[in-house]
């Protein structure tokens, strides 16, 4: 389960770090409240907001770090069960393929009209929205919206795949979030009681504070760290560095 705080070391603030957190510096938008951006009263209301965090946060300006790496080397060693992602930037498809990934809080991938409830692929709004324009749709007019989930719309039917997939289980590892929205918190007491749960986070968050269980593990303090930490402690540092030298090279190629 990972959340914003894997993806701040490749650039990308996450949401409530004091000061540097995303809610702490909305002012310019004229919010009643720093949640607005992600709302679909206040969307329809003036949706510029949003679109100007979606230029800002937009796929494609940012690459992969440790974190997302050591996801993927899970995945090629046939240990990833599923990755459960709140995050939009779409970077632990960095080499994970689809049916491993349960990208929660939805993508920029796709986008569907707010009126007609027509699909476009995301390349085609990219345009618009780095162009500081309001897609609309191209057959109703309506103002087309990223499959990004805001608060209170349906998660993504994948993300019912817990049901299936925490009962299994036999590590719960949690990377770089607050735990703080439901339901994508409550994801963290579904693995059974008699798993280990591992933390990686700069403090501890959800039921590692206030319900912590006799076999929780959490390694707190930067990410980049931590993950560091674990792979030495399963010798993996050899293999992570060729994994990133590959992927960098790819990158520059
Ligand atoms: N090292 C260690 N911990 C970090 C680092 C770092 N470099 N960067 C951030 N963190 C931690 C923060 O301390 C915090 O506990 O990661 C966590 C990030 O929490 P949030 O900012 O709340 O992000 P997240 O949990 O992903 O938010 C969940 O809230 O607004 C919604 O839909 C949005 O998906 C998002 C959801």
């Amino acid at each position: 389960m990972v959340g914003a705080g894997i993806s701040t070391p490749s650039g990308i603030p996450d949401f409530r770090s004091p000061g540097s957190g995303l809610y702490s510096n909305l002012e310019q938008y004229d919010l009643p409240y720093p949640e607005a951006i992600f709302e679909l009263q206040f969307f329809f209301h003036n949706p510029k907001p949003f679109f100007a965090l979606a230029k800002e946060l937009y796929p494609g300006n940012y690459r992969p770090n440790l974190a997302h790496y050591f996801l993927r080397l899970l995945h090629d060693k046939g240990l990833l069960l599923r990755l459960y992602t709140q995050n939009i930037d779409g970077l632990e498809r960095a080499g994970i393929p689809a049916s491993k990934l349960v990208e929660a809080h939805g993508t920029f991938a796709s986008a569907t009209c707010t009126v007609c409830r027509r699909s476009f692929p995301g390349e085609e709004f990219r345009v618009d929205v780095m162009a500081d324009r309001v897609p609309r749709c191209p057959i109703c007019t309506g103002i087309i919206k990223p499959d990004i989930i805001f608060f209170g719309e349906q998660l993504p039917q994948r993300f019912f795949l817990y049901m299936a997939d925490f009962p299994m289980a036999d590590l719960l590892i949690i990377i770089g979030t607050s735990l703080e929205v439901e339901p994508f918190a409550s994801l963290s007491e579904a693995s059974r009681r008699s798993v280990p749960r591992v933390l990686i986070n700069r403090e501890l968050v959800g039921p590692f504070a206030w319900s912590p269980r006799h076999n929780d593990v959490a390694q707190l303090g930067d990410i980049i760290g931590g993950v560091e930490m674990l792979v030495k402690a399963l010798g993996w540092t050899e293999e992570i560095e060729d994994l990133v030298q590959r992927e960098t090279n790819k990158d520059v190629l």
